[in-house]
């Protein structure tokens, strides 16, 4: 069928020319636009950062409202549609979308308007909620305040390039949704109702985070896994209460030299987690997985010592980075028992707790991890000791998730655009909720591409947002919405089927 071929082959080579006229250039008017309004960009992020919009405390609360309303009457501004509240028992979520690029993918953007405490205030330099900018020569300085990184800065970058699209172009070349979180600091306990209620509403392609952050101003990397997680407490019982140790020392056991030695049994003289069942679907590391860890930029004698740690310790057989991203883990959290006032008290306690936290990476089940922790505490009591287990509210699945997606895809293409050197793929040893919560409820898998860096102070006194990061993740976002509609319609034509996601 010649006719046919050559139909195809000419349509190919008209898309892929239509493909490289579609990349922005440095004098694209939407470029152009992005950068000439740094003024006005600052002040979003000034006024949205005044919003004292912390989700913990329940005096915020109309804070939250008024931040919510900010955003609610921001995305309009920007031009995009059915902006509205998504209600739930405690902090809104804010929706807004724009779905007229018909053919292309649609991409749900997530960021968070909530913040965090400030306390302790007095070693905040500038008053959190008094944000202030500071624009050193080229691109130099920074944002001071309360959530100015975490993730207002972060949230404001693809509104922003949203806006610049629909100013410049009177259209998005994907179609785009925004879900705007209030309750990240707090562990987003209503996500999973919003994401279920609305699931419709929410579907899309590709998920992109704007939560999040890059290695450093010159580095740039994709996060492919995150650690999940469970916690429990173990008490130690031995006598029916405090004993005289003159009277009764020395002739039952102590409940704090029985956890103590349950504690040390939990870990092998190698450093692994010494428990039946624990590393039941730990997933074998594969020769990719090591090298992501060897390429990742990484100085670990700095790193010691920055944290004031006498060296690196862990699992033998594993680097640094091995242990953080690959392998899970088992911590004591905190241990207590027993008179801990001044002075001394000359007693045989009663009891003794340990709290203990694990990281699981994939594909652990945190449930089944629970049980057999369950079961190696009811079989390992210490002699003429009763030991109890409770499980304690901290729960996520780990997550993994392909490398090449369209949206990895894009996002490495882009980012290594952006920052001039070679993207790393990289994986992180904390949780973040909603990244296994789109997983499970909206079967998407989100790619983080957010613009913060690890000396941003996050979560600290005197949080800050580099400008230059905020500038460069905007134009990011400009780059990685048409870089998605390209990497669709490559992958479209190239005709593999399934390769979208
Ligand atoms: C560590 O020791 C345990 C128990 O002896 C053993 O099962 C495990 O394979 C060892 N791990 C390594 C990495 O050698």
């Amino acid at each position: 069928m010649w006719p046919a071929v050559t139909f195809t082959s000419i349509a190919i080579a008209l898309l892929g020319s239509l493909v490289i006229y579609l990349r922005p250039t440095s004098d694209d008017p939407l470029l152009k636009l992005a950068s000439d309004n740094s003024h006005k960009y600052d002040n979003d992020l000034l006024e949205l950062a005044k919003i004292a919009s912390i989700s913990s405390l329940p005096e915020h609360s109309t804070d939250i409202e008024e931040a919510a309303k900010w955003l609610v009457k921001r995305l309009r501004d920007a031009g995009l549609e059915d902006v509205k509240l998504l209600h739930t028992k405690a902090q809104p979520a804010v929706y807004g979308q724009w779905l007229h690029a018909s053919g292309a993918p649609t991409v749900l953007i997530y960021g968070h308007y909530d913040v965090q405490p400030v306390d302790p205030l007095e070693l905040w330099t500038t008053p959190p909620f008094e944000p202030t900018v500071q624009r050193e020569g080229k691109g130099q300085g920074s944002f001071t305040g309360r959530g100015v990184s975490d993730d207002k800065g972060g949230l404001l970058q693809p509104i922003q390039a949203a806006e610049a699209y629909l100013k410049a172009k009177n259209a998005l070349p994907v179609n785009v949704k925004f879900l705007l979180e209030g309750q990240e600091e707090i562990g987003s306990p209503n996500l999973a109702e919003i994401l279920e209620e609305h699931k419709d509403l929410l579907s899309a392609d590709m998920a992109l985070s704007a939560d999040g952050g890059q290695i450093n101003e010159k580095q740039a990397g994709v996060v492919l896994g995150l650690r999940g997680g469970i916690a429990f407490e173990v008490e130690a019982q031995t006598v029916g209460q405090d004993l005289h140790s003159g009277l009764k020392g020395g002739s039952v056991q102590n409940p704090i030299h029985a956890l103590a030695q349950f504690v040390a049994e939990l870990h092998a003289p190698n450093g692994s987690v010494a428990v039946d069942g624990f590393y039941k679907g730990v997933r074998e590391i594969t020769a990719e997985d090591r090298a992501d860890a060897a390429a990742f930029p990484f100085d670990e004698e700095a790193e010691m010592q920055s944290l004031g740690a006498l060296g690196p310790h862990g699992e033998e057989g594993f680097t640094t980075l091995e242990r953080r991203w690959l392998r899970p883990t088992l911590e004591v959290v905190g241990i207590y028992g027993g008179f801990l006032g001044a002075g001394i008290k000359t007693i045989v306690p009663a009891r003794a707790t340990a709290k203990i936290s694990c990281r699981l990476v994939p594909d652990q089940d945190p449930d089944n991890v629970m049980s057999v922790l369950m079961r190696h505490v009811e079989t390992h009591a210490p002699p003429q000791t009763r030991l109890t287990f409770t499980p304690l509210p901290f729960r996520a699945n780990p997550y993994i998730m392909p490398r090449d997606t369209v949206a990895n895809r894009a996002a490495a293409k882009v980012l290594q655009e952006m920052f001039g050197s070679p993207v790393f793929f990289y994986r992180e040893g904390w949780t973040i909720p909603f990244f296994d919560l789109f997983a499970s409820h909206l079967g998407i898998q989100p790619v983080s591409f957010g613009f913060g860096l690890p000396t941003d102070n996050v979560h600290s006194p005197n949080e800050r947002f580099r400008v230059s990061m905020y500038d460069k993740g905007r134009e990011a976002w400009i780059r990685m919405l048409q870089e998605i509609a390209n990497q669709a319609a490559e992958t479209a034509s190239s005709a593999e089927p399934n390769a979208t996601q």
